[in-house]
């Protein structure tokens, strides 16, 4: 059989390529998977814009010159020379965009495996285990989309709240309501936050966000105040605020770092805006700090131990995944696009990030999905 593997020019992300090739035999130990779907969202695209940097191209290395951007999703076991799993299981985790992947369990548990290949062993444990479906409490059947969507954003989400939480929110909460100030508003990793933020008292939570995303922000119900990125002056230059932000963009971070005097504490968490980002050096106020999501978890793997840990997040992703899905006012709608040429026009439409906000791209190479 062939793979089919959709392949980014590293320094110019715009530029992409559908490759097919051969598969190889499996060596022993290894599995093939075909990747059943996949979600693409601004994420994945960071993972490109910071690809170098931050190694994101180093999960599965392609061609010189060329990246396989990572996303997470759900893969099949249809070929196994691993005795620890069994063909037809299913697994989420980090996947490339591609038809299909070979990868080498090893530490296998009931509750998945970690994936041994050696150019993966100096990168983040995090992205290189896979869950088995089967027996993870997050999944169900009917969530996969969702899940595969929101599912490593919220626990983002989860984690922000937790350290502003953790360090008092810098002081920005003492006299007055700490004002938290999130950029990129009506992304999904920023709603997810507010969402958080907005259960806590003396927590004011407001968003920013472009003049086309303003009233699906205000239907989520979870800001208590939203502005457009130039309507700063709307809100008072003393106030004790934290910035969270999801953009990345430099012009829009200056311009905050200047307005408020009282900005207690700034979270880089994303870039968004991959046009408009840039450096942070020589800022008025504190530090833009790179929120760093492994580092809150080990924290409170720590203090909490892996399965309180585990429990609260279960609770929490719950009581998300209800909002996000209900029914009558849905903060999400999902979007299929099967087969090379949809899976291109999908990965265009997010990169240039006008789409309706409220759509989540769900993605499949595999072969036999309908197109
Ligand atoms: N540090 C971490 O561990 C971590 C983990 C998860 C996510 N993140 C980051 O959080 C950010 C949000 O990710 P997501 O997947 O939640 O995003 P998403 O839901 O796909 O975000 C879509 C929104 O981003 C803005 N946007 C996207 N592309 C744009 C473009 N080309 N130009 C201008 N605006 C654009 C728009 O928001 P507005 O109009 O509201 O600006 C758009 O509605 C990403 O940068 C991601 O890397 C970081």
């Amino acid at each position: 059989m062939n793979t089919v593997d959709f392949l980014v020019r590293k320094n110019r992300i715009g530029d992409t390529e559908m490759r097919e090739t051969p598969d190889a035999p499996l060596q022993s130990g290894q599995i093939r998977l075909r990747v059943d779907k996949f979600a693409l969202t601004s994420n994945n695209i960071t993972y490109a814009a910071f690809g170098e940097a931050m190694n994101y191209w180093s999960f599965y290395p392609a061609d010189s010159g060329w990246g396989r951007i990572p996303v997470w999703g759900f893969g099949t076991v249809f070929e196994s020379r691993c005795p620890d799993v069994l063909v037809g299981e299913s697994f989420y985790g980090y996947y490339p965009m591609s038809s299909c992947v070979v990868l080498q369990p090893v530490r296998s548990s009931p509750g998945g495996f970690f994936d041994g290949a050696e150019h993966r062993a100096a990168l983040h444990a995090v992205y290189n285990s896979y869950t088995r479906c089967s027996t993870d409490p997050f999944y169900t059947p009917q969530t996969e989309d969702v899940q595969a969507l929101l599912r490593p954003l919220f626990i983002t989400s989860w984690l922000i709240d937790d350290f502003m939480a953790d360090n008092h929110f810098f002081g920005a909460s003492e006299s007055t309501a700490g004002l938290m100030l999130l950029s990129s508003a009506s992304s999904k990793t920023a709603y997810g936050t507010a969402f958080q933020l907005a259960k806590r008292a003396g927590i004011d939570v407001v968003g920013l966000t472009s003049a086309a995303n303003l009233e699906f922000c205000r239907s989520l119900g979870c800001y208590h105040r939203l502005f457009t990125y130039d309507r700063l002056d709307q809100i008072a230059a003393d106030t004790s605020c934290v910035y969270i932000d999801f953009a990345g963009n430099a012009k829009l971070r200056r311009a905050i770092h200047t307005r408020f005097a009282n900005l207690k504490y700034s979270s880089s968490i994303g870039g968004t805006h991959v046009e408009q980002l840039g450096g942070a050096r020589d800022l008025p106020g504190p530090r833009a700090t790179l929120f760093f999501a492994p580092a809150q978890i080990k924290k409170r793997n720590t203090e909490w131990g892996a399965d309180n840990l585990g429990q609260r997040l279960l609770l929490s992703w719950q009581s998300f995944v209800g909002k996000v899905c209900d029914p009558k006012e849905p903060w999400l709608v999902v979007m299929e696009h099967n087969g090379p040429d949809a899976v291109r026009r999908a990965y265009a439409e997010v990169l240039g990030g006008r789409g309706d906000p409220r759509v989540g791209h769900m993605l499949s190479l595999a072969p036999n999905t309908p197109a």
